[in-house]
């Protein structure tokens, strides 16, 4: 198969207009750029956001811009393969940290995106959603679907931040992002603690729950608990990564993006294979480094970096004495659902360094 194909300029240029006024295109001179060899040619670059950089910048964004003059005070974390308009960390996921100061309220409303909360810093917050008052602690993980009611309120006494996970970039390609505002929620007696125990589930005459997401708030007390039991349980070479999930079917927690939390033990190294998902990945505690291709990004607490698909990681523990613990999104339900998800396993050996 030849690889030079035919480019524009070797049309003829009323050719060329000809089939412009027709709204037509040839596809030869694009072909290679749409369907490359071998694999994909992501826009998507290995991008390392340091919160020690972020942090000052939204607290900035504090004293110049009144909640009320953002209805989401949020600095979003662009990847400048995207171009930083675009507002994008990868092709279907995006990246923002969100600062509520004491007393702010973020009003209500619901929207086609689905959207996740990992927690980063601070106290008092909380968000309701589906007449839910979820807590917010650090690490700690809140849901909010897509179509559910949500707001954040905030009744403590020092600033909170978050990352927000949205599969926004997606969901605006498809022409299907929009948000309706709502008035303020009515809180509805708690069910967080109904999926307290792993294994069982609640019935009502044994039908079981029919709602898609039964589960709201992932608290990092109990990830964190569950990741070390696994370290105990496992042998030193293991790779302890927990996924977030539907406790009612074992499904994703989402429909678009995954979510997961991974240790590392201290001094621990693991290679995850190049896989067709981009990932992102956000230190919770401890620090380690993130090493891809000829790329590595030492990340210390709150910081976060996105890994483009079709790339191996290695993820270090240079701690003899602490765990490393991250937060991973990736875009792995969207690709399965696609059929387009792969692994290449024989892309592990190149990435193992001594
Ligand atoms: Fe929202």
């Amino acid at each position: 198969m030849s690889q030079e194909l035919g480019l524009l300029e070797d049309l003829p240029a009323d050719y060329r207009a000809a089939l412009a006024g027709q709204n037509l295109v040839p596809l030869w001179p694009s072909l290679r750029a749409l369907l490359p060899p071998g694999q994909p040619r992501p826009a998507t670059r290995v991008t390392h956001w340091s919160y020690e950089a972020i942090r000052p910048l939204l607290l900035r964004a504090g004293e110049l811009t009144p909640i009320e003059k953002a209805e989401r005070r949020v600095l979003v974390l662009a990847n400048p393969g995207h171009g930083l308009e675009k507002m994008q960390a990868s092709a279907a996921i995006y990246l923002g940290m969100q600062l509520l100061l004491p007393g702010e309220w973020a009003p209500a409303h619901r929207h086609t995106p689905s959207a996740v909360r990992l927690i980063v810093e601070g106290e008092g917050a909380y968000t309701t959603v589906d007449g839910q008052k979820c807590e917010m602690r650090r690490g700690d993980l809140v849901l909010t679907p897509t179509g559910l009611w949500h707001e954040h309120g905030h009744d403590g006494d020092a600033p909170v931040i978050w990352l927000d996970v949205l599969d926004l970039p997606l969901v605006y390609y498809l022409e299907a992002s929009y948000h309706v505002d709502g008035p303020r929620q009515q809180v509805r007696p708690s069910t967080a603690t109904r999926y307290a125990r792993a294994g069982l589930v609640p019935t009502r005459v044994f039908e079981r729950e029919g709602a898609p997401y039964p589960m709201l708030r992932y608290p990092w007390a109990d990830t964190r608990a569950a990741l070390e039991q696994l370290a105990r349980e496992t042998g030193p070479d293991e790779t302890l990564l927990l996924r977030y999930v539907n406790p009612e079917t074992g499904a994703d927690a989402q429909n678009i993006l995954g979510y997961a939390a991974l240790m590392l033990r201290p001094g621990q190294t693991v290679t995850l294979p190049a896989r067709s998902p981009a990932a992102v990945f956000h230190l919770i505690e401890g620090a380690a480094l993130v090493r891809s291709g000829e790329q590595e990004n030492a990340l210390v607490t709150a910081d976060t970096c996105c890994i483009p698909g079709f790339t191996a990681v290695t993820l270090r523990n240079g701690s003899a004495r602490n765990s490393a613990f991250f937060f991973v999104a990736d875009e792995t339900p969207l690709h399965r659902k696609l059929g387009v998800y792969e692994e290449r396993p024989e892309s592990r050996e190149s990435w193992t360094h001594p």
